[in-house]
């Protein structure tokens, strides 16, 4: 029974990783509606507006059984990812539809914060479980779970570095440090995340287009750049993409004729654009997941703050030996970083580590 529901559940799951790129800004879910033992509707979340998972499962048993859709969902158990909806938001509550159709019993992934389906549900009378497959559904929900629960996206954070911790050449000589077949690999972070964040240091040095071209996306992941004086022209390479771009700066004081850039004023802390500021707007414009793609200067104040979740290093088999920049100037208060290696693959010739921050 248990390891039906995990199998169902599993279902469910990988029909919520096929939302990305298809939700934003809404969560992912994936649903599978099933009767008797056999799978009778499936759904993930549709474009904003459109139907959630739930309401996607049950429109697809609406579809497979034209005649008498109404008695086969009747008594049904629906599986799903995450907690359904309670509130009616640009589209009405999920628990709504799920009482109307006389769904028997509904077996979640993980709970949402934001949301009271589970009480409304126990209320109509709907039998309730929650937590199946609760650590692949909560991994899988990790960004929109932050965005509710800490107000700020999960910050993923790329650096590629040499065996001695080099990230550049001082003299901005030998842009790739790592092989082609990492920058490949690094490619499928841009990917799965909303948005990418940098600073104006990396902008001006490198002129970098921070786009996805390993693989087709349907869109390009949002860019963001910190520049506290508004270096930006608008003209470099990575404003030149369809999706929008912010620029957060502390003055706003000159126009940038790039209809797709969006200017936001941010207060600064000693001088620099406050991070936990930057990340609470990035939140509330509904980013979830944000990858760091910066130099040793943002990077390290992201230390400082302790706001970066997991660490993705390229490690090159290089001595880039003096005249090089560190990927982070260590200070007293960064002692307490307490990091877990969940992931180690060797990537061509460099060594790919994946660490979760054990404190964020
Ligand atoms: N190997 C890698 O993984 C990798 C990745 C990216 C870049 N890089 C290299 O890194 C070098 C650039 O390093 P960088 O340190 O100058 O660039 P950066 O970290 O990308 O940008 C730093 C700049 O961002 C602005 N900023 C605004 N708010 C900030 C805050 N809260 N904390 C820190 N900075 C803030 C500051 O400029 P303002 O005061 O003007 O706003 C600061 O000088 C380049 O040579 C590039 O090739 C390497």
């Amino acid at each position: 029974m248990e390891d039906q529901r995990k199998e169902f559940m599993g279902i469910a799951l990988k029909l919520a990783k096929e939302a990305k790129d298809i939700s934003f800004p809404n969560p992912m879910v994936g649903a599978v509606l099933v009767k008797n033992n056999e799978i009778i509707g499936k759904g993930n979340t549709k474009e904003p507006g459109n139907n959630h998972a739930e309401i996607s499962a049950i429109n697809d048993a609406k579809r497979n059984f034209p005649s008498n859709s109404e008695e086969k969902i009747k008594g049904s158990s629906l599986y799903v990812t995450l907690e359904p909806c309670s509130k009616q938001g640009r589209t009405p509550a999920c628990t709504e539809e799920i009482i109307k159709n006389s769904i028997k019993e509904v077996i979640i992934g993980s709970s949402d914060p934001s949301q009271d389906g589970l009480k409304v549900l126990s209320n109509a009378g709907i039998k309730t479980q929650i937590g199946v497959l609760k650590d692949q559904t909560d991994d899988h929900h990790k960004g929109f779970l932050s965005r509710v629960e800490r107000k700020r996206p999960y910050v993923r954070c790329k650096i590629a570095c040499s065996l001695d911790g080099g990230v550049a050449f001082l003299n901005g000589e030998s842009k790739w440090i790592t092989s082609e077949k990492s920058r490949i690999d690094s490619h499928d972070l841009r990917k799965k995340s909303d948005a990418i964040i940098t600073g104006i240091g990396t902008v001006i040095a490198d002129d970098p287009k921070m786009t996805v071209r390993s693989k087709e996306v349907k869109k390009q992941p949002i860019v963001c750049v910190l520049d506290t004086k508004l270096k930006s022209k608008g003209t470099e390479k990575i404003y030149q993409r369809d999706s929008e771009s912010f620029i957060f700066t502390k003055t706003n004081h000159k126009t940038i004729n790039n209809k797709n850039i969006k200017i936001v004023e941010i207060d600064s802390k000693e001088g620099d654009i406050n991070l936990r500021d930057t990340l609470e707007y990035l939140a509330k414009e509904g980013i979830s997941e944000l990858m760091l793609e910066s130099g040793p200067s943002l990077v390290s104040s992201f230390i400082e703050e302790n706001l970066i979740d997991e660490f993705i290093f390229y490690i090159a088999p290089k001595l880039m030996g003096k005249n090089k920049y560190k990927f982070l100037d260590l200070t007293p208060e960064i002692k307490e970083l307490e990091l877990k290696v969940i992931e180690t693959q060797y990537i061509g010739n460099d060594l790919k580590l994946v660490a979760i921050n054990q404190r964020s």
